[in-house]
């Protein structure tokens, strides 16, 4: 396949980018979209040109590393697939692809396609986790009773790689859907009920004071989730969120 590129390139957060125009040629279409970028890395080297910056780890739709816009859509074109599992028969010979990094202010482009994403981990430090004994008092986790429905909405939750799609898809640039992941993940054990108010809390304060946008229903979000999180998780975190304050 022979393919026109138009690909963000920006030095630095406070450098002005701009579209560059890359042909290539010889894309094989059993190619990953991530490997099309590694051909095209390898052209760039070998003509001593700079290669294109962009974030990836897994390769295996897990880590939530590698976020693109492609074609305007996070992760490209098809549903509840990451950057890294999509591949180039998706694509037509001859087609044009305008590559792009997520677009949001509280993620601010490092260089070319990579954005900073540490927001997300602060919100995680503000209480996506829970406290447990970890030597010789831990209860065996089969020995907890949990309803099946609860154990399998809590584990759809826990699926969020924290890629940041839903995001760079809102036009308020709200984490609503990936905080809602954690606390409907955790709130819902037994596990997590201990800081549940806590938690719910102090996930959504840290959510505000990164300056993401507040949610107003939209629901692109669960549009561009590769991993399906529902929009039900935004219910139940706003329910957690009013019974917190009865709770404490
Ligand atoms: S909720 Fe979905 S889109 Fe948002 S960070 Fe998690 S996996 Fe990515
Ligand atoms: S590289 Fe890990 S999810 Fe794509």
């Amino acid at each position: 396949m022979k393919l026109h590129l138009k690909i963000w390139r920006q030095n630095g957060p406070n450098h002005k980018g701009r579209l560059v125009d890359y042909d290539l040629d010889g894309v094989s279409p059993d190619m990953s979209f991530l490997e099309m970028l590694d051909m095209l890395n390898e052209k760039l080297i070998a003509r001593d040109e700079e290669p294109i910056a962009f974030d990836h780890d897994c390769r295996e739709g897990i880590c939530g590393m590698c976020s693109l816009f492609i074609n305007g859509q996070a992760h490209g074109p098809d549903a509840l697939t990451t950057t890294c599992q999509l591949h180039m028969r998706r694509f037509k010979d001859g087609d044009t692809i305008v590559i792009e990094p997520w677009r949001a202010k509280p993620f601010p482009i490092i260089k070319d396609l990579v954005v900073d994403r540490s927001a997300f981990e602060r919100i995680q430090q503000a209480g996506g986790y829970i406290s447990v004994y970890t030597s010789g008092r831990t209860v065996e986790a089969n020995n907890i009773p949990i309803p099946k429905e609860t154990a399998d909405k809590a584990f759809d939750a826990a699926t969020c790689i924290g890629c940041g799609a839903c995001v760079a898809t809102c036009k308020n640039a709200s984490a609503m859907l990936f905080v809602a992941g954690r606390v409907s993940h955790l709130n819902r054990l037994p596990q997590g009920r201990v800081e549940a108010a806590r938690r719910v809390q102090q996930m959504i304060a840290a959510m505000d004071a990164e300056g993401f946008g507040s949610c107003s229903n939209t629901g692109a979000c669960e549009v561009a989730c590769p991993k399906g999180i529902s929009l039900a998780d935004i219910a139940y975190m706003n329910k957690e969120f009013i019974a917190s304050h009865f709770s404490e």
